[in-house]
């Protein structure tokens, strides 16, 4: 059951490129009043301009003069951040609930841009949000008060579910499963077709195939509710032909080996990457 957004201030979105684009889409589909958006982008992809124009959001006003900014979502390349942040020191003194979905980010590091203990909400959401079908890990500083805590939840089920964790450290292993997660399905629906075409078929048929499979599947495991366990035992008969194939990716040196160690291999690098 997702939140209400209960916004009393200003928003303002830093960042309306994919990820910040898809929120601001929520957002509006959930009843924000687009007079309490303001975003922040020296050129947002046509799509999301045309958005911003057709609602009459605010897009890049002088930052002196914004009315109480409640929240202030940073949705900029996390490679950019020191180079842009230090110019919204007009927003400090507002002590904005700042929600960030930077990869690799930490809360250290984005504390350190606005003023005396700020609340701070580091969050990483995954591609899906796209489409309103993302999952977004956050995680809160002390500063962060249980409505701001709702308050975010609400802004993130704009794109999809939200799942709240209290140690950061959590967040490395996070980002190596649902942020990177979604190129190891695509990577699946690959290989499946090539596998397809190994076996004989056309590739333009191995690769529709394939296709349709993994997203199937997908839809399968969202609307059943029912654990990826169960419909893998649902779908496999003894001595059939699945059987026989998850013989092979079920063996010790199958596929959860090889995912354990790229999601190992993702979140050694997303410590790396840290800061
Ligand atoms: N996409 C994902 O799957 C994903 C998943 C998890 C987390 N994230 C995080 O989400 C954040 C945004 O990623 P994204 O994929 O949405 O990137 P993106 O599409 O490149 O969006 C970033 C936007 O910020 C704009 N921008 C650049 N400099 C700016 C400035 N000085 N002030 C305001 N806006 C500025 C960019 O404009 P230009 O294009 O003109 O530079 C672009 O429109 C990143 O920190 C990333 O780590 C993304």
């Amino acid at each position: 059951m997702s939140r209400d957004v209960a916004l009393s201030g200003t928003l303002v979105l830093l960042g309306a490129g994919k990820m910040g684009g898809a929120m601001l889409q929520g957002w509006l589909d959930r009843g924000v009043p687009p007079g309490r958006v303001v975003v922040l982008d020296p050129s947002p992809p046509g799509d999301i301009a045309r958005t911003i124009a057709r609602h009459g959001i605010r897009h890049n006003p002088a930052l002196d003069g914004l009315e109480r900014v409640e929240v202030l979502v940073l949705a900029i390349k996390p490679q950019n951040f020191d180079e842009v942040l230090p110019g919204l020191a007009a927003l400090v003194s507002h002590r904005p609930l700042v929600v960030s979905i930077a990869a690799g980010r930490t809360i250290a590091g984005i504390e350190r841009h606005f003023g005396e203990q700020p609340a701070v909400i580091r969050a990483m959401p995954n591609v899906p949000a796209a489409i309103g079908r993302g999952i977004t890990a956050v995680v809160a500083n002390a500063n962060v008060t249980a409505e701001q805590l709702a308050l975010a939840q609400g802004l993130l089920e704009a794109v999809g579910e939200v799942v709240t964790v209290d140690d950061e450290d959590l967040m490395d292993a996070i980002t190596a499963v649902s942020g990177s997660g979604p190129a190891y399905v695509f990577h699946l629906a690959e290989c499946l077709a090539d596998a397809g075409v190994a076996a004989g078929l056309p590739e333009e048929l191995a690769t529709r195939l394939a296709r349709a499979t993994v997203s199937g599947a997908g839809e399968l495991m969202r609307s059943s509710g029912r654990p990826a366990a169960d419909l893998r035992e649902m779908v496999t008969s003894p001595k059939g032909t699945t059987y026989e194939a998850l013989a092979v990716l079920m063996a010790e040196d199958g596929l959860k080996p090889l995912l354990t160690k790229a999601v190992a291999a993702a979140a050694r690098r997303s410590r790396e990457l840290a800061r």
